[in-house]
């Protein structure tokens, strides 16, 4: 039976319709509030409103569950590997093993870069940011690659397009910034053996590719695929709704994660780490800047909008660190801060009081480190991970029939009307 809510506004009554989804969670529909009424509701942040209804992913921020199109990620992170996640999230569902085929092939034809759009890296300070790189060249993609048919098997060869170029752009930043040489993608390698090549060969002396390696990159990168809408996810929807084309949307879905309170928490969770490393603040000392209200400092990679308990991907991401370190062998210093931290804040009353718990880039950090990644590709690592993600919610969005162009309302609180005063008249 459909449910209705009832709201009183200066004595008239208006009737709105409940939304229902399909995991029990309620939406008051309040589509006509401002034309009934006059009033608009106020939610900066959006943390209470709902801005589409969605069949990708499926979050329970009280429970710490996280479902790609009903498939527990838990699941996902053992069995699957990213290809088979990405199209699971952009397709709905799991592909056969003739898709899955047909997918790699495309994946390969793909992945080798317009020679004239190499040229651009050369052009770049050396130091620049490769974030800042990677959504500059996936919005120049759009002037390369012109061909953005409307038929349904066009878009899907432009959805592989861009998860098979992301992944070579993203290592030919690396090397260029390293002054090595550009090595290409190769046919004979899966999507994640193909990049750690790309990134390692010749760099690291021999260079053999690594089955655990190979393994733990499909893992990351599962981990990443989507989290519904959160702020790169919501920019790429935002900037889609005007009709944009999807690689200028998707190129702004990327500025949005480099943010250090999105995906760039990644980054400032080993910056806090080395700076405590290196003698120049105790983990007692960040925790204390952490809960300054004065400090804009935070403990990066705690907390998060939906997850009011552990983030099932943080949990997944911390075994792996341990399963990784000791494969290397390696002993790295920040596993201890890190570890040291995070106990320190789990039983601090603060912490323990809003409900702040390690998120997704906790130990996300450590685990590129085990792997050899370098801090500054940290979030273009996220990048690549989240682009099916992106994908879908923007393919969702386009064909979605409720979608209008995103044009939200402000309660203006500026000055009253006043009369011009010409310059030589201001005294
Ligand atoms: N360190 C210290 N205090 C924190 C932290 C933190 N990491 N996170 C939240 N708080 C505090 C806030 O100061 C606020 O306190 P107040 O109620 O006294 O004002 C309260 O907890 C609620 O936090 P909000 O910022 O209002 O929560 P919001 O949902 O808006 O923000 C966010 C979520 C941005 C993730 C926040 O927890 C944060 O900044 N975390 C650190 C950055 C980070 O790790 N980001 C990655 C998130 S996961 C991802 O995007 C991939």
């Amino acid at each position: 039976m459909k449910e209705f809510v009832k709201l009183v506004i200066d004595g008239k009554e208006l009737t709105l319709p409940v939304i229902e989804g399909s995991e029990g969670e309620k939406a008051i529909d309040i589509r006509s509030l401002r034309q009934e009424t006059g009033y608009i509701t106020f939610d900066p942040g959006f943390g209470n409103s709902g801005t589409c209804r969605s069949t990708i992913t499926y979050m329970d921020g009280e429970k710490g569950i996280l479902r790609y199109r009903g498939v527990p990620i838990e699941q996902l992170a053992e069995q699957s590997t990213f290809v088979e996640t990405a199209f699971l999230l952009i397709a709905g569902h799991l592909p056969s093993r003739e898709e899955l085929t047909r997918t790699s092939v495309y994946l390969n034809d793909f992945s080798p870069l317009h020679e004239n759009m190499k040229a651009f890296y050369q052009n770049y300070p050396p130091k620049a940011h490769p974030m800042g790189i990677l959504s500059a060249m996936v919005n120049a993609m759009r002037s390369f690659y012109p061909e953005l048919l409307d038929i349904e098997e066009d878009m899907n060869k432009t959805y592989l397009r861009l998860i098979s170029k992301i992944r070579t752009m993203s290592a030919m930043a690396y090397r260029i910034s390293l002054g090595e040489k550009v090595v290409y993608p190769r046919p004979d390698l899966c999507y994640c053996a193909n990049f750690l090549n790309m990134m390692f060969d010749g760099v690291v002396v021999p260079y053999r590719i690594d089955d655990d390696m190979v393994r733990a990159l499909n893992v990351f990168w599962i981990l990443h695929a989507d989290h519904e809408q959160n702020c790169s996810t919501t920019a790429v929807r935002v900037v889609g709704s005007g009709k944009v084309n999807i690689y200028s949307a998707i190129s702004a879905g990327i500025s949005a994660l480099w943010g250090p309170l999105h995906g760039g928490a990644n980054q400032a969770v080993v910056n806090m780490l080395e700076e405590i490393h290196k003698d120049g603040m105790t983990v007692k000392e960040c925790i204390s800047k952490a809960k300054d209200p004065n400090d804009p400092f935070r403990l990066y990679g705690f907390g998060h909008r939906v997850y009011k308990t552990h983030d099932p991907r943080a949990k997944i991401m911390k075994k792996m660190c341990d399963i990784l370190l000791a494969k290397t062998k390696r002993k790295d210093p920040l596993l201890d801060i890190v570890q040291k931290l995070e106990e320190t804040a789990l039983n601090d009353s603060y912490f323990k009081e809003k409900n702040l718990y390690p998120n997704v880039d906790f130990y996300s950090g450590i685990v590129l480190r085990a792997m050899g990644i370098p801090t500054n590709m940290f979030t273009v690592m996220f990048a690549i991970g989240r682009l099916p993600g992106w994908i879908a919610q923007w393919k969702e969005d386009v064909a979605d029939p409720e979608m209008r162009i995103s044009r939200p309302r402000q309660v203006y609180t500026g000055n009253q009307l006043q009369e011009y005063i010409p310059v030589d008249d201001r005294g």
